[in-house]
């Protein structure tokens, strides 16, 4: 109950920031909160910065790191995304920084991901992928895989979702095992053991 209290709380703030629908944001939620392993969290596309507004409140004392172009959506790879380059690009750098500034735990990360993500070590306890395109979501399982500590966790958004067959794809492609996240709605989630 606690929780969802506080949930709904952000939500308005939350809601006005992103393109995730309530549902999906709760599941993503209740996954962050109880999210006990040690270390950073990371969220790769961010667009007008709901979703990371979310996991800034449900994990206050960590360092929230959030990676976006910013600008839209970079290339894709033909013959598998449906996303086109600068898709999402109705947003920028200074306006989401205002209005995570009440979040003092966010990084935002501009630039193309993962050259952004040069000189971030990690460790990672929490990774929330929300980049659409099958590319983003291969170097995103690259790079934060491997550092991510006992018990950490990765969410996928829009697994399964019609329009972006590439999060499925690298999954598979990377060999990693995913379970339906509870509550959640075209929600991947991978624990590292
Ligand atoms: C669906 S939007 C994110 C939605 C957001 N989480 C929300 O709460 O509404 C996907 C974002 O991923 C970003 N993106 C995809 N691939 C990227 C990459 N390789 N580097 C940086 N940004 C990327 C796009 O720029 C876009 O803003």
């Amino acid at each position: 109950v606690g929780a969802e209290d506080d949930f709904n709380k952000i939500w308005p703030a939350v809601a006005a920031l992103t393109v995730s629908p309530r549902h999906r944001c709760w599941a993503l939620y209740q996954a962050a909160v109880k999210c006990g392993a040690a270390g950073a969290v990371a969220e790769i596309g961010v667009y007008r910065g709901g979703t990371l507004m979310l996991l800034a409140a449900a994990l206050p004392c960590r360092q929230v790191f959030g990676f976006d172009t910013f600008m839209g959506m970079p290339d894709n790879t033909p013959d598998v995304d449906q996303h086109k380059a600068g898709d999402f690009g109705w947003t920028n750098v200074y306006a989401v920084k205002r209005s995570l500034v009440e979040y003092s735990n966010v990084r935002l990360r501009p630039g193309l991901f993962p050259v952004s993500a040069q000189g971030i070590d990690g460790p990672f306890a929490f990774v929330h992928f929300d980049g659409d395109l099958y590319k983003t979501c291969k170097d995103t399982i690259e790079f934060f895989w491997p550092r991510l500590t006992p018990g950490g966790v990765m969410v996928f958004d829009d697994y399964r979702w019609p329009q972006c067959p590439g999060v499925e794809k690298a999954i598979i492609e990377a060999g990693l095992k995913v379970s339906l996240l509870p509550d959640g709605e075209y929600q991947a989630v991978a624990v590292k053991e």
